[in-house]
């Protein structure tokens, strides 16, 4: 039975079976086998909790893809829409915009030193094939050299450019991707002990690459400051400097991918800052705007805005810097300032996200590892800690990955709704969570890692 809601006239469905039911019927979803799924349907939301249609609540440890870092339903950007939808809802690109210059004078103002312009996309995976082709003309070099676990978006570039299993999908992709092991020092590809020492040895592969490659073909290293989905990799000591240098001795363009860790999630309003290393082209979206309306874009240094003064660039979207995204991204970075959101995300993790799930890692022999900054953390879950076998194998479906679908089902039973990506549980919420809210989830992971525990063997 369905219901009409008082406010619009799409029907509310008053059960998740039959809001699940509805949606099977017409919706294709993005990366699934369309009979294997369940959506659940999403009856309201508040700030870093949702409820379904059976009035199920959870607590958001996921932000929903790592983008609501406002939360749900933050009075200021519900108002801001509002507000730009009555003044001017849209408007091409072409023309100047109110709404777009100050969101771009206001992100500038908060990038890393030497980004001085935006071009705004739709979504991360646009901002990511418009680098690339800013890259390429401005050196007037092809390659590219992406890292493997980067994942990038579901555009063809963006695809060719991504390092794991959703590229296999979409082969053979764009030419011209070339790709390298990035720093993962505790599954080390180059046998490091230490952080330190996996920075030297992976800088090391980096120039043989490139070496190998021809430097003069390299137009850009593309890297996520912090590989995100696939297992919150924090960069060790002396990395992304050590990446900026070999940048600078060979003319080679750096950009970082903050489309996920961006605008505060790792307690810095950018994740480079925690370096402090300035990319030569940023990539942003999701936080932007929490992705109350779809926004995002590529920050540029100047030397890159200016290669195209007098050529055109070749490059569009009819929908470049769409004024009501763009309002919701003004309001938002007001809120930010106005609320220091930068510092309570920095102090979540530093009091008690970090701590509370290091407690956690004591109590569980299943959880191998913590890391994080911020808002973002991973539990990279082991069936032993000695030889660190990953509690699932990597890209494991159907029964292979059953432990981590119990450890889901358990989390979600107990009311905490956080991210499973093969063999880790990660931990996203907005960056507004109060701390006995994520005292709280946290409580429920710790609870339902017993199921991770009954696969550890000694
Ligand atoms: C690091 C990173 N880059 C790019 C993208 C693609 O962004 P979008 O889905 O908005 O195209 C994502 C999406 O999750 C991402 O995590």
């Amino acid at each position: 039975m369905t219901t009409t809601n008082t406010t619009n006239t799409i029907p509310a469905s008053t059960t998740n079976a039959e809001g699940t039911a509805a949606d099977r019927k017409y919706v294709f979803h993005s990366w699934s086998a369309q009979a294997q799924i369940s959506p659940v349907p999403i009856a309201g939301v508040k700030g870093s909790v949702f409820w379904d249609a059976d009035g199920k609540r959870y607590l958001d440890f996921c932000s929903q893809l790592v983008n609501l870092n406002l939360g749900h339903q933050h009075p200021r950007l519900v108002q801001a829409i509002k507000n730009q939808a009555e003044k001017l809802c849209t408007v091409a690109p072409s023309f100047a915009n109110d709404a777009r210059t100050e969101a771009a004078r206001l992100i500038i103002s908060h990038a890393p030193k030497g980004l001085e312009r935006v071009f705004f996309t739709n979504g991360g995976a646009e901002a990511i094939e418009n680098a690339i082709r800013m890259a390429r003309l401005h050196t007037g070099r092809h390659k590219v050299m992406a890292a493997y676990r980067g994942y990038h978006g579901a555009t063809a570039g963006a695809l060719a450019a991504t390092g794991e299993p959703r590229r296999w999908g979409s082969e053979p992709g764009v030419p011209g991707l070339v790709r390298y092991f990035g720093p993962y020092p505790y599954r080390s590809s180059f046998h490091s002990t230490s952080p330190e020492q996996e920075t030297e040895r992976v800088l090391q592969h980096l120039e043989e690459v490139v070496m190998f490659e021809g430097p003069k073909n390299v137009a850009a290293i593309l890297f996520e400051t912090v590989t995100g989905t696939n297992g919150v990799l924090v960069p060790p000591p002396g990395y992304l400097a050590g990446l900026r240098d070999l940048c600078d001795r060979h003319g080679i363009m750096m950009i970082a991918d903050e489309v996920m860790v961006g605008f505060g999630r790792m307690g810095e309003w950018f994740a480079v800052d925690h370096w402090n290393v300035a990319p030569d082209l940023l990539c942003f979206a999701k936080g932007v705007n929490s992705g109350y309306i779809p926004l995002g874009g590529v920050l540029m240094s100047g030397a890159i805005a200016d290669s195209f003064k007098d050529r055109p660039y070749p490059g569009g979207l009819t929908y470049s810097g769409h004024p009501l995204a763009c309002a919701v991204a003004v309001e938002s970075i007001r809120t930010f300032e106005d609320d220091d959101v930068v510092g309570q995300a920095r102090r979540m993790g530093e009091e008690v996200l970090g701590p509370e799930l290091r407690k956690i890692a004591e109590r569980h022999p299943s959880v191998g590892e913590v890391r994080g900054l911020g808002c973002f953390w991973a539990l990279d879950l082991v069936r032993n800690r000695t030889t660190r076998e990953p509690l699932v194998p990597f890209n494991a479906s159907g029964a292979a990955a059953a432990p981590m679908n119990e450890l889901m089902g358990a989390c979600k039973a107990a009311g905490v709704w956080p991210m499973a990506h093969f063999n880790r549980l990660q931990v996203a919420p907005p960056l507004i969570i109060t701390p006995a809210e994520a005292r709280q989830g946290l409580a429920m992971i710790d609870q339902a890692l017993s199921v991770a525990d009954k696969y550890y063997t000694e």
